[in-house]
């Protein structure tokens, strides 16, 4: 589809059949209209991960196109002084450029996020979507690098009904110290992390009042593995099998970066992760803000009346 934009064309290209679209033409470095932003709007609501080719962005622009879609999330650390609160530095390499040793703590968060998740799914309200820039991409010989997405609305669709009516009740734990628990080289988190993102539950069967009441799963495999209500071996065993599950290949978009691409993705409704590379021999940096959501995760129950006036 071509749309005509501040006397700019631009393109949207879909990536796969069901999910995921390339936007070319537009540059969101420039004033952008309400009518182009209307239109972005409607291509993130229908493709849930969308990438936009050729951005030239500093911080500012970074910062000013995710303030169009809502307010800033701020990372749980005490200090809220730097740009680090503001800016995830999504690297193997340091703010200043040093290229990263394996074990360093930083590098071990890029580990963490390899596997399936949905950022900041640890807070009471889950974030709304995260926008990524490129700094450093992965030369054309390099293997893995990539960011998979796998889309949970499909997901739960493609559930058994029995699976259905299992998944129905269930509730999931997430907690943000659960990342240590998998790397424990990495820093114990303060008490004020603790006390500011406690653990909390969310229904692993999502509804979206924004389409319809439709359902997704919702669900993490770097920040935790307790299913609510089931013993902790019950829970990790049905765990174990979402995390495979989500890995099924007609659910997912592996995105190859390239130079400049900014990528913004629906924390509601999509899992993603990243794919290993060689570490130690290649650099690969990006820049992340994260839009914070608007309200708690409901779950099929949340909605119905009936579900707090029965006897
Ligand atoms: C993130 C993340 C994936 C990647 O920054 O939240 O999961 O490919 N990144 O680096
Ligand atoms: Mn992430």
């Amino acid at each position: 589809m071509t749309h005509a934009q501040n006397a700019q064309q631009f393109r949207i290209n879909p990536l796969t059949e069901s999910f995921g679209a390339e936007i070319l033409g537009l540059d969101l470095a420039k004033p952008i209209s309400d009518a182009t932003f209307a239109a972005i709007q409607e291509a993130f609501q229908k493709y849930h991960v969308i990438c936009f080719r050729d951005q030239v962005m500093d911080e500012k622009a970074h910062l000013d196109f995710t303030l169009r879609w809502g307010e800033l999330e701020v990372f749980p650390e005490e200090d809220k002084t730097t740009t680090a609160n503001t800016f995830y530095n999504v690297a193997n390499t340091s703010r200043e450029g040093e290229h990263l040793s394996e074990d360093d703590p930083r590098v071990l968060f890029q580990k963490v996020n390899a596997r399936w998740h949905t950022d900041s799914s640890y807070r009471y309200v889950p974030s709304f979507a995260s926008v990524m820039y490129s700094t450093e991409i992965l030369p054309d010989e390099a293997r893995g690098g990539e960011t998979e997405f796998s889309n949970m609305l499909a997901a739960y669709d493609a559930l058994s009904d029995a699976d259905k009516r299992r998944f129905e009740p269930l509730h999931m734990v997430h907690y943000y110290e659960f990342g240590r628990r998998l790397y424990p080289a990495l820093p114990p988190i303060t008490p004020f992390e603790r006390d500011a993102v406690p653990p909390v539950s969310h229904p692993l069967v999502r509804v979206h009042p924004d389409r319809d009441n439709q359902r997704s799963l919702f669900f993490t495999v770097n920040a935790g593995n307790e299913i609510s209500g089931m013993s902790l071996e019950e829970g990790q065993g049905l765990h174990r099998w979402l995390d495979e599950y989500a890995s099924k290949p007609e659910f997912m978009y592996s995105h190859r970066w390239c130079e400049n691409d900014l990528v913004m993705w629906d924390n509601r409704v999509l899992l993603h992760r990243a794919t290993h590379y060689d570490m130690a021999k290649y650099r690969r940096a990006f820049r992340r803000t994260t839009v914070a959501g608007n309200g708690p995760a409901f779950g099929p129950f949340s909605l119905i009346p009936a579900a707090v006036t029965s006897k």
